[in-house]
């Protein structure tokens, strides 16, 4: 099968190439990949800022595609349906455990840049009706992260959410919130792409360009009272804004590092506003399948910028690499 590799942790070390075709073990199923979509999770591993067990390896965690084969003894699938294969496919729900997050596609499990790929049946999602290859490819990493975020907080409406960004996770996070009735705060670098939020339902606008003390700014716009969730895709410096930002019993769901790991913060606003700081990876293919249900119910068409050839895997890297370019996802279609 055509499969694109990555040889070194390099952007320039991806190369396509000829691998044999996968066979569907027992529990598994074969799948006939037809798109990907790239997180920063893909660009961090290709520069190695996120270790791998070896090269060459297949990258890429997120992907959508249909039914090729079924091996042994799986049931509840069908050849020819369409389905996304979860990035974490050891863990089905509950609690996560260090077995949970221990096998991930596109880092330790052969990843979407293939024709075909062996997956466990358990780590399938039916894809909504509504999606294409590329837009079900979206959802993985993105959709679920951003769904767990939502539900963590139990947004109802008249709740305050931030968003820092308009990259994969915060364009989700801002069309679940929608979904829920929640007011929405978004912060980007470019007043286009506040815009394109705007259109998506964003509520309030900051550019943090012009702006960088955005945290003072959601405070004035919610009259002093902040944000009961803000999705922290930027880590670093950000980090101790999003406090300052928090409302009283707030939540400042944890995910992001693009600014940085190292976060130095000061403890009185988590102490007096009793703020939750909670850490999140990613979830597990029952937070996927909620998230599909309720991109279903609601008809959220996930927001793509651009679908690369695979042949032009390297310039979709860079796209994303170049970072702040894109709104919402990045993809690639085989
Ligand atoms: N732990 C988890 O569960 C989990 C899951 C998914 C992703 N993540 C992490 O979450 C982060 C975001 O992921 P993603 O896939 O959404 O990334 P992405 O698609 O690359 O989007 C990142 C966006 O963040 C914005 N940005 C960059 N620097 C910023 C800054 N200083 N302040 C505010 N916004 C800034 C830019 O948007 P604008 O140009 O609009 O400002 C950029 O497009 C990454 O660090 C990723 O690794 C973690």
């Amino acid at each position: 099968m055509k499969a694109i590799e990555l040889t070194a942790p390099s952007l320039s070390a991806l190369r396509q190439t000829e691998l044999p075709d996968p066979q569907a073990g027992p529990g598994e199923v074969l799948l006939r990949l037809r798109a990907a979509t790239l997180n920063y999770l893909d660009v961090a591993i290709a520069t190695g800022a996120f270790p791998v067990a070896g090269y060459p390896m297949v990258p890429v965690a997120d992907g959508a595609g249909e039914i090729a084969a079924l091996g042994e003894g799986v049931q509840g699938f069908a050849v020819g349906e369409r389905v996304i294969p979860h990035f974490m496919p050891n863990w089905q729900g509950g609690a996560i455990t260090a077995h949970n997050v221990a096998a991930l596609r596109g880092v330790n499990l052969p990843g979407s840049l293939a024709e075909y790929v062996a997956v466990p049946a358990s780590s399938l999602v039916a894809m909504p009706a509504h999606l294409d290859f590329v837009q079900g490819a979206a959802l993985p990493i993105a959709a679920t992260t951003a769904w767990n975020a939502v539900r963590s907080a139990q947004l109802r409406p008249g709740s305050v959410v931030v968003l820092l960004g308009t990259g994969g996770v915060s364009i989700f996070a801002l069309q679940f919130a929608k979904a829920s009735g929640a007011t929405v705060i978004l912060a980007s670098s470019s007043d286009d792409k506040l815009e394109r939020a705007r259109q998506l339902g964003a509520d309030m606008l900051i550019n943090y360009r012009a702006t960088p003390a955005w945290d003072e700014e959601v405070l004035t716009l919610t009259g002093g009272r902040g944000a009961d969730l803000v999705v922290e895709t930027v880590g670093g410096a950000n980090f101790a804004r999003s406090l300052n930002a928090a409302a009283v019993g707030g939540a400042v769901f944890t995910v992001g590092f693009i600014g940085g790991t190292a976060a130095a913060i000061d403890l009185l606003p988590v102490i007096v506003k009793a703020l939750r700081i909670v850490g999140n990876n990613t979830g597990s293919v029952a937070d996927l399948s909620e998230a599909a249900r309720a991109i279903a119910a609601h008809r959220i068409v996930p927001v793509i910028d651009r679908v690369f050839d695979i042949g032009d895997t390297r310039a979709a890297y860079a796209e994303l690499a170049a970072g702040g370019r894109h709104f919402g996802k990045l993809a690639i279609a085989h």
